[in-house]
């Protein structure tokens, strides 16, 4: 298991680019399922682990990719290959779920793995079968599996009780073949759902607001090949951004919209540190004085909950006392007893953390739960007096490409330990 070995404290200075977004590109995969026998050519796809998941899952379920002047060209190589996702791939990660909608429309039947607990919660998939179920679908589980069956899909209108992410990513997938016109209401606004209804859309679905709490998808009777661009991914920019802020350094991200990162700018900016966006990025700048502020994670548009960790870690260093509300998944403050670790007093008290702030942190042993928690970390050690030993950061690989490279070259001194 390699670990990071970082030498603090650095100021992160400089410009950086993220690269293409994670949760973007994984729904985006699972819509090269939908095409009737053209390729979908994927620009911009990011080099994690998760998405090397997803392609295996894919290899599985007959679409072969093959990388071609910088993108990725998916084509359906096998038509007899299974329509199921196993329990194997699923438990690594649960994003696996998002074939469950395009192979149920493209085929009328998938058997997908159901994904379990994860360390950040329970992240229940009622609302996918739910929603699956109003498009007209037989859905049952039985050894540990979903199985769903339709031989021709129906559009209707459907309401989801929460906003889900990957639950209206698959819902939405699966409407883009269905008979007649169907309305999802409640739906995630993320910029992530935005860009998979463009790329649906790019291939031939007829998809109207996305974006908005209400979707609506007229189905047509096949969707073609084409080729699309993932965006930026703004949870990995953003965390290089709260890293300017913490090491009172000076960062650019360059080629991110500043739109999908607002609510983190405005706190930022809450907080004491200097946001300016112009033509060649969005640069923050901090210097000593950062006030404590309080926050709730939420639903986009609100503060994402892919960067309360991150936004931790900066906490400890401002001035006052904050608070952080986690309102999205139960189990979501690993990070902090590590933090405490590095000096920081952070009380944590179900859903809610209060960090007392002004503490100089400093490097020691600590282990990575999650993909966020790691980050956290990470930036942590950046900030904090001597040495840093990240373990586990197999989760950090999950999302963020070559974060060792990119934060060297802000100045910071990490190393991976290849164990
Ligand atoms: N929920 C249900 N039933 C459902 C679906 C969701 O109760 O059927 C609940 C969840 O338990 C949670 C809330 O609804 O309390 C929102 O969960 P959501 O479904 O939106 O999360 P997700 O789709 O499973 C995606 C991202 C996560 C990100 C969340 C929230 C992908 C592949 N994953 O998960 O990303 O935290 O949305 O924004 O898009 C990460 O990248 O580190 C990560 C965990």
């Amino acid at each position: 298991m390699d670990k990071f070995h970082i030498v603090g404290p650095s100021r992160l200075v400089g410009r950086v680019r993220a690269s293409g977004a994670k949760n973007a590109a994984l729904p985006a995969l699972a819509a090269t399922l939908l095409p009737d026998g053209e390729p979908l050519t994927l620009h911009r796809v990011p080099g994690v682990r998760d998405i090397r998941t997803m392609m295996r899952l894919l290899d599985h379920l007959g679409i072969a990719s093959e990388e071609s002047e910088g993108g990725v060209v998916f084509r359906r190589d096998r038509p007899n290959a299974d329509h199921d996702a196993p329990y194997d791939v699923v438990k690594t990660m649960r994003a696996s779920v998002l074939v469950l909608g395009p192979l149920l429309a493209r085929f009328g039947h998938a058997r997908v793995s159901l994904p379990g607990g994860c360390a950040i919660g329970v992240r229940p998939i009622d609302q996918h079968l739910k929603g699956l179920e109003a498009l007209g679908a037989e859905v049952h589980l039985s050894h540990g599996y979903v199985e769903a069956t339709a031989s021709q899909l129906r559009g209707a209108r459907f309401r989801f009780d929460m906003p889900t992410v990957t639950g209206t990513e698959n819902v939405l997938m699966a409407a883009c073949l269905a008979k007649g016109t169907t309305v999802l209401e409640n739906c995630a606004r993320e910029p992530e759902i935005v860009d998979l209804a463009n790329l649906l859309n790019t291939i031939g679905a007829r998809i109207s607001g996305a974006g908005e709490e209400t979707i609506v998808i007229d189905g047509v009777d096949g969707l073609g090949g084409g080729e699309h661009t993932i965006i930026p991914d703004r949870i990995e920019g953003g965390t290089y951004l709260i890293g300017a802020a913490l090491t009172r350094g000076d960062v650019t991200l360059e080629g991110s919209s500043p739109a999908d990162l607002a609510p983190l700018l405005d706190k930022l900016a809450e907080a004491g540190a200097k946001v300016e966006t112009t033509e060649s990025g969005i640069r923050v700048t901090a210097s000593d004085g950062l006030q404590g502020c309080d926050l709730d994670t939420a639903p986009h548009p609100g503060f994402p909950t892919d960067l309360q960790a991150q936004w931790m870690a900066l906490m400890t260093s401002a001035d006052g006392v904050s608070t952080i509300r986690e309102t999205i998944f139960e189990n979501r403050f690993q990070h902090a007893p590590e933090l405490m670790r590095m000096g920081a007093d952070v009380r944590v008290d179900g859903g809610s953390a209060r960090i007392y702030g002004a503490r100089r942190l400093t490097g020691a042993a600590v282990m990575a739960t999650d993909l966020r928690a790691s980050a956290c970390l990470v930036l942590a050690g950046v900030a904090a007096d001597g040495e840093t030993v990240v373990d586990r950061i197999y989760h950090l690989e999950r999302g963020y490409e070559g974060m060792e490279l990119k934060l060297q070259s802000l100045g910071a001194r990490v190393a991976r330990w290849v164990v």
